[in-house]
């Protein structure tokens, strides 16, 4: 994550000098470090190092494919998430079938780390024509997508109540396939096919479960119609499903949601659709990752595919030659799944932190900057999660002179619409969301969130004149 534009006030309270004011930092997409299971990651590490069977491995070169344990127990923990048959889930019964196994998972260092890593071993820089990204994105990404040769040839694609624009996409990728037919791409020049891998003519980057930062969820028809879009036009859809374990009823008052995905995610169906994957590498893969739910310092993501592509990724250069990465941090990892503690410090802990904190900073909106006229898109949906709110302002308002002002005046950071636009979108259909901002209710002190919506409202107020 980047730092420099982004500065902390969790350790104390020290007042900036000109305002007087303590600094709020509502832009930080990090975990709040008090939710991190620091007693638990004691615990594991200890054991780790007072037994040479674990520990040994650990400090080695790891398998390609990462730590052994690890993804077996990823693997069933997946499982009964994903897999659930309970009742009261909404998952369709074709999700329900079979276990999840360890030879669809392969461990990586988290989910960016991961993103460069797909790219490597599925993409050719000349071959793979776009990387079509879910606009508003997650802006991180747009780098990972430009060390990979596809600077100028990032394009968003919009979405709405439902996600992601099918329609759009469709048109975007024929018109796509009919420039590589009229310039003769026709085969990879950069990354031939290898026995390992298959090379997508086009990557389909999204956060479908509570993205980063709109915190929608694409729907299951939409789903459905992606997988089916991906397969017919040799598409690969890398879907970052880090924030679906942190889901809440977006009614404060709801009971808390059973311990189970409440939507499949888009690696599972393209599992079951339609008779299941159209060759051995399918079009999908979930790019998982334990930096929301224990820490990003582990450095520990997996990602599940077919065993095709599981392996096909494992054999990216960089693994062969120093094995999967975050070898030792696999091991303390793997010590909290068998013994249920990830479980219950997700169930007892996180989901009810952040769900505290998303009603905490829901209700602020709506006391504070509804009335500016500010709008909540996602604000229908009856599932909350993850770790943002995106907000549209009133049309005289830009996030950027906003975010400056929050900074100058109130010492409060927000982010700005624009961080989020698709950068190296030259197309004509590139949009900016200079009118939006987004707000995180994971990173700053609970007693902080509430003040930072005021700071907010304050600062929104003297720009629009009314104060
Ligand atoms: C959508 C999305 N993908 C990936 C990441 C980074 O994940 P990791 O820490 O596993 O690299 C984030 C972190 O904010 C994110 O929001």
């Amino acid at each position: 994550m980047s730092s420099a534009a982004t500065v902390s006030n969790s350790s104390g309270n020290n007042s900036d000098q000109t305002t007087g004011k303590y600094p709020i930092d509502l832009f930080r997409g990090w975990p709040n470090p008090a939710l991190l299971p620091v007693d638990s990651l004691a615990r594991s590490a200890a054991t780790v190092f007072a037994s040479s069977s674990i520990y040994e491995p650990g400090l080695q070169y790891g398998p390609d494919e990462g730590y052994g344990p690890l993804r077996a127990h990823i693997a069933s923990w997946l499982t009964s998430f994903y897999r659930a048959d309970t009742e009261g889930s909404n998952l369709p019964t074709e999700t329900a079938a079979g276990a999840i196994t360890a030879e669809r998972i392969c461990i990586t260092g988290g989910a960016s780390q991961n993103l460069a890593c797909l790219l490597q071993v599925f993409t050719d820089a000349a071959y793979t024509r776009n990387i079509w990204m879910v606009a508003p994105t997650y802006y991180l990404a747009c780098r990972i997508f430009h060390d990979a040769g596809f600077m100028e040839r990032l394009r968003g694609v919009p979405e709405d109540e439902e996600g992601i624009d099918l329609e759009f996409l469709e048109r975007g990728l024929r018109e796509a396939e009919e420039r590589a037919a009229k310039e003769g791409n026709i085969r990879p020049v950069y990354t031939l096919p290898r026995p390992w891998s298959n090379i997508y003519k086009h990557v389909i980057y999204l956060t479908p479960t509570f993205a980063n930062p709109s915190m929608k969820v694409v729907s299951l028809r939409r789903r459905e119609g992606l997988v089916r879009l991906a397969r017919r036009f040799n598409a690969l859809i890398i879907a970052d499903d880090v924030y679906d374990f942190l889901q809440w009823p977006s009614d404060p008052n709801a009971p808390n949601i059973k311990e189970a995905a409440s939507i499949p995610r888009i690696v599972d169906i393209d599992g079951y659709l339609d008779g299941g994957p159209i060759d051995e590498y399918g079009n999908a893969v979930s790019n998982g990752s334990f930096s929301k739910l224990i820490g990003p310092g582990m450095r520990v993501g997996w990602a599940e595919g077919t065993k095709a592509f599981a392996y096909g990724l494992s054999q990216a250069g960089s693994s062969r030659s120093g094995g999967a990465p975050s070898q030792l941090s696999s091991t303390f990892v793997d010590q909290l799944l068998p013994s249920g503690i990830l479980q219950q410090h997700i169930k007892q802990e996180l989901v009810p932190a952040y769900r505290a904190r998303y009603n905490l900073l829901i209700s602020a909106i709506k006391e504070h900057l509804l009335p500016l006229g500010f709008k909540l898109p996602a604000g229908n949906q009856p599932i909350s999660g993850g770790f943002f709110i995106w907000l549209d302002l009133p049309s005289t308002l830009t996030g950027d002179l906003l975010a400056q002002r929050a900074w100058e005046v109130e010492k409060l950071r927000i982010g700005s619409g624009t961080l989020f636009q698709v950068q190296g979108d030259c197309s004509e259909h590139h949009r900016t969301f200079e009118h939006s901002i987004r707000l995180c209710f994971a990173y700053e002190r609970f007693g902080l969130l509430y003040e930072g919506v005021a700071r907010l409202a304050s600062v929104a107020r003297s720009m629009l004149g009314s104060e």
